[in-house]
């Protein structure tokens, strides 16, 4: 089912989400990610941008296949996900994200990391990541502890965004009005 997807300058988006167990409806949250972030036409959603405050994202990236035919097509389910080691080099690249619409910015990550996590069926796998898988799990994996990609650049450039972050906590204040008149 496609959910709202919830804006910077809401609590949830800030607050550490619990391990996902047996007892989780597990396929109903992936199904509600993936409906949700191929809607959006993003390519990584987590738990907690739909209200979800549970350890688990999803990967897509047929958004960016389209604009570049030379790029490996990937898509994942990332259940308890946690970052054992990463590699010493790290590299920039433009992040944004579906609760921080029209913000783009660059980020510095590890290139490489060793990732661990669980499939739909709570099986755990152990793999390594590099380019755009790394850089979307890293991305995600913060959400899952309340951090945003905006936390990780210059205070200067975070006060050049503030006139925008304003205006995205503003919108962010109406959705959260809504989501509660829908649930009465
Ligand atoms: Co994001």
């Amino acid at each position: 089912m496609v959910v709202p997807i919830i804006l910077y300058g809401s609590s949830v988006l800030r607050k550490h989400s619990a391990e996902v167990n047996e007892k989780d409806n597990i396929q109903e949250i992936v199904d509600s990610l993936f409906a949700t972030l191929k809607e959006a036409e993003g390519i990584g959603l987590a738990a907690p941008q739909i209200n979800i405050l549970k350890r688990a994202f999803v990967i897509d990236t047929s958004p960016l296949n389209e604009q570049d035919l030379t790029l490996e097509k990937f898509e994942g389910i990332f259940i308890n996900p946690v970052l054992i080691d990463r590699d010493s080099e790290d590299i920039i690249y433009r992040e944004g994200c579906l609760s921080l619409p029209d913000i783009f910015e660059e980020v510095v990550r590890p290139e490489k990391i060793l990732v661990r996590y669980q499939d739909i069926r709570l099986i755990t796998h152990e793999e390594e990541l590099d380019g755009i898988k790394s850089r979307i799990f890293q991305h995600e994996l913060d959400h899952l502890d309340g951090v945003l990609f905006i936390d990780k650049i210059s205070i200067l450039k975070r006060k050049i965004l503030s006139g925008r972050l304003n205006k995205i906590k503003r919108l962010s204040k109406i959705q959260n009005n809504q989501i509660y008149a829908d649930t009465l």
